[in-house]
């Protein structure tokens, strides 16, 4: 359909767009707010993680959206883009930090939240997010810059006596785009963005007892679309046929129902037709903790999705 078609008379069609995109994010933000809630409860000594993503996912489906990425549930020091693999056996186990980072979207529209549960003694470094994703949204306003943001993390964290982890950040968010500008550092950094009115924004505070940074591990369980290429082999096209319907959001080794979908995923990762997300973990060791939520950016504040 042409643009043209699709204008209305009376030129409202901007606040029509508008209109489904604010409606559409609350709607996934509803989901994913119930879900993580009823997830938490569930996050216990001995439950397996296998289950509690897969609760997750289904969960998100069953209320009408459709995840976002896969649930992350990453342990201790692991901080992000962690997922258990096809029949993963894992446990959680006493004195586990655990990370659930959770997102559903409705036609693309996304809203991303995440929480920790400490199954041990970590309460600090749990409220150090916390009190930092908090104190960060009460000073979303239309206007603010992302530097200012980035401060209030972070003496907000230190405070704690704990770090922020520098080299995560919160993120815009936009139709079937998990990471848009602007970034929003857990740090004061010189530069930045200013907020506006209208943005989809999740802000992610990540505190930890290490160093403060994270790295690459070499474990791979989640993987995204870059490009659609020509394939020669039949077992990369079926799987590139599979993953299309993800667009361009993350998805998880786990998804995936073809044969040799191992080998296929390495070709496809070669030829740069798909990206791979590296499990990121404290380069010291050190424990990470996670809160998160998607905000929309509003004239005076900001209206709180998730
Ligand atoms: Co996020």
């Amino acid at each position: 359909m042409s643009k043209k078609a699709k204008m209305k008379d009376d030129g409202n069609y901007l606040d029509d767009v508008e209109n489904e995109a604010i409606t559409k994010t609350l709607e996934a933000g509803k989901i994913v707010r119930e879900v993580r809630e009823e997830a938490v409860k569930k996050v216990k000594v001995g439950e397996s993680l296998l289950s509690i993503a897969e609760f997750v996912e289904n969960a998100i489906v069953e209320k009408g959206g459709m995840p976002a990425f896969p649930c992350n549930v990453s342990i201790n020091e692991q901080a992000a883009h962690a997922t258990p693999g096809v029949n993963d056996s894992s446990l959680f186990k006493e004195g586990d930090l655990v990370k659930l980072d959770i997102g559903a979207h409705i036609d693309g529209y996304i809203a991303d939240t995440a929480v920790t549960v400490d199954l041990g003694d970590n309460e600090n470094l749990l409220k150090a997010a916390e009190e930092a994703l908090k104190k960060a949204i009460e000073a979303i306003e239309a206007g603010v810059e992302t530097t200012y943001l980035g401060e209030i993390i972070e003496t907000t964290i230190l405070d704690f006596n704990v770090r922020p982890v520098v080299n995560l950040t919160g993120h815009g968010l936009l139709p079937y785009i998990q990471h848009a500008p602007p970034t929003i550092y857990n740090k004061k950094l010189e530069r930045g963005a200013k907020i506006e009115e209208g943005m989809v924004i999740a802000i992610e505070p990540f505190a930890t007892n290490g160093v403060g940074k994270v790295g690459d591990i070499s474990k791979v369980e989640i993987y995204s679309l870059l490009k659609m290429k020509p394939l020669r082999m039949p077992v990369e096209r079926k799987l590139l046929k599979e993953i299309e319907k993800y667009k361009t959001l993350p998805f998880a080794r786990r998804w995936i129902q073809t044969e040799k979908a191992d080998f296929a995923l390495k070709r496809l990762v070669a030829q740069k037709v798909i990206k791979e997300y590296p499990v990121l973990a404290e380069i010291s060791g050190g424990l990470v903790s996670q809160a998160e939520h998607t905000v929309i950016v509003e004239e005076g504040g900001c209206k709180q999705v998730t």
